[in-house]
């Protein structure tokens, strides 16, 4: 069957990317919302998207004038009679979700396909609500929709058997790649997504690090595209939120237990960019960074520093870095300097390193966790001006830096290693395969690599001693290694290889 006009229900964010999807794709779009502002919104994220890839040389007013003419706006069901396909793209209530598979049963023609973008219900019970459930399916595309290329297709026991390889089809035509999904919580990306994005709220909440750090160390320190906040800001929290109510209710347990900050800004109405305000404001139009930038910049970089590692080369290299920056190093902490610092490595305590010198308030440590990125590490002794000096002294060598506690994983491995356990442990539970949870991840969330091409390249024994460490320090079970990684650790197999 060729699509050649469908209907979208629901033009909020993704409701508008999945139209300009369809329309850019040389399909026909019927543009639905009954509530007239928010068909004028809609309208008005789709046209704005349009005329930012005109100024950006990616379409020419031409065709912007074409794709713009194949959306037809209507305020009522009716519109939808003659449409190939329906995508429902309304908030997560599934009472809202029954009404509107009522009424496109209602206008649709009988062969019409009616799919859902649902990112928490079950595609099966909303299908059980349709008079013809094997014409439904989950189409789930991700934010921005015109941008991520993943749409993952999720079939379910009451789908007619054509119809996955018919979305698939369709997704392709849209210039995505599908991945063939069973109705399982979370699907595949979401299910690993979101315990990550929660864990980074429970960082924040708990102070271990500031907003801009915990997303710094996403990006500078992994090399995602976007920080775990202010990608809950783009997801909206109120969406985090229902996600991760039904993966708790499916998996249980803590990685899944929202952060009681994000169910608050959810029922607080801060829900993230859509709102002008979630975890950061965009008030002004643009994300409010806080004051960062003047801090740091306050506390000059030391003159004369002492240096104190255990003889790695990652302390040889930075103790040349900061020769060569012109400040003086000796290595015994009884000469007087300004600072000590501790150059750690990624399994490292820095406080017993720091009482050994005798000056524990003056020492800070300081571990690369990627080529630019220095974690600063304050044990509960450093003073803070010395952890001002440290950062300083490492952003003077061109490095950006996090602030973090002498906690195992620091900053950068507390928010990488529990999420490539979970992927380990998806693998190990038969909820999908390796290839599905890399490709998800880096289709549909950008990861420049995924998660178990990232294991892989860390190396699955050192993944497991990190995860072990995290274990014994915290005592909490979501760190707990899972018995898939500690055979590949013990084989020396990677995952992908
Ligand atoms: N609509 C349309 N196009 C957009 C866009 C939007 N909202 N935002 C960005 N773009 C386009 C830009 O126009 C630009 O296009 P060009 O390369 O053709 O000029 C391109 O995307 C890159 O944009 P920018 O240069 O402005 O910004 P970045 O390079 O920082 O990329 C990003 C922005 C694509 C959002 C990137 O940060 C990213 O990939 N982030 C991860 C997003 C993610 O994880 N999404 C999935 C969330 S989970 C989900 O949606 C599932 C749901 O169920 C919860």
């Amino acid at each position: 069957m060729e699509i050649r006009e469908v209907a979208v229900v629901g033009l909020g964010t993704m409701g508008a990317g999945i139209a300009e999807v369809f329309a850019r794709a040389g399909i026909g779009v019927v543009a639905i919302e009954v509530d007239a502002a928010a068909l004028g919104h809609g309208l008005g994220i789709l046209e704005g998207s349009l005329a930012k890839a005109v100024s950006r040389g990616k379409l020419t007013d031409a065709q912007q004038a074409e794709i713009w003419g194949r959306i037809r706006p209507a305020a009522s069901f009716s519109d939808a009679a003659r449409v190939d396909l329906a995508i429902e793209v309304v908030p997560e209530r599934m009472e809202i979700k029954r009404q509107i598979f009522g009424e496109l049963d209602r206008v649709c023609s009988p062969e019409a396909i009616l799919a859902t973008n649902t990112s928490s219900l079950s595609v099966t019970a909303i299908a059980a609500a349709s008079k013809h459930p094997g014409r439904v399916i989950g189409m789930h595309f991700f934010n921005p929709a015109p941008v991520m290329r993943l749409v993952e297709v999720v079939s379910t026991v009451l789908s007619g058997s054509a119809l996955p390889g018919q979305v698939a089809d369709l997704a392709r035509r849209l210039g995505k790649t599908p991945v063939q999904v069973s109705d399982r919580a979370g699907f595949v990306a979401n299910a690993l997504l979101l315990p990550y994005l929660n864990h980074a709220v429970k960082l924040l909440e708990a102070g271990y690090a500031s907003r801009e750090d915990i997303d710094t160390a996403a990006t500078d320190g992994i090399g995602l595209p976007m920080g775990p906040l202010a990608l809950l800001d783009l997801i909206g929290l109120d969406t985090a939120l229902s996600i991760l109510q039904v993966l708790q209710a499916e998996f249980g347990g803590p990685r899944y237990t929202p952060a009681p900050l994000l169910r608050r800004l959810a029922d607080a109405g801060r829900t993230g960019r859509k709102a002008g305000c979630g975890l950061y404001d965009y008030a002004s139009g643009a994300r409010d960074d806080g004051d960062k930038a003047g801090n740091e910049a306050a506390s000059s970089s030391p003159s004369t520093v002492t240096l104190i590692g255990s003889g790695r080369a990652a302390e040889a290299e930075f103790a040349s870095e900061v020769a060569a920056a012109g400040i003086n190093v000796t290595r015994n902490p009884a000469h007087p300097s300004d600072l000590i610092v501790i150059v750690a490595g990624p399994d490292e305590q820095v406080l017993s390193a720091a009482i050994a010198t005798g000056r524990p308030h003056e020492a800070v440590g300081l571990h690369m966790a990627a080529p630019g990125l220095a974690e600063v590490v304050s044990t509960y002794m450093t003073d803070p001006p010395y952890a001002a000096a440290a950062a300083a002294l490492a952003e003077r060598l061109g490095k950006k830096t996090v602030h973090t506690p002498d906690r195992p994983g620091f900053l950068v491995g507390a928010l990488l290693y529990p999420h490539l356990g979970d992927a380990v442990r998806m693998v190990q539970d038969g909820y999908a395969s390796v290839a599905d949870v890399d490709t998800a991840m880096t289709l549909g969330c950008g990861y420049p690599q995924g998660p178990f091409q990232l294991l892989d390249k860390a190396g699955p024994a050192a993944v497991l001693d990190r995860l072990r460490g995290m274990q014994a320090g915290y005592g909490d079970p979501a760190f707990a290694p899972p018995p898939l990684l500690a055979e590949h650790a013990a084989t020396g197999i990677g995952f992908t290889g």
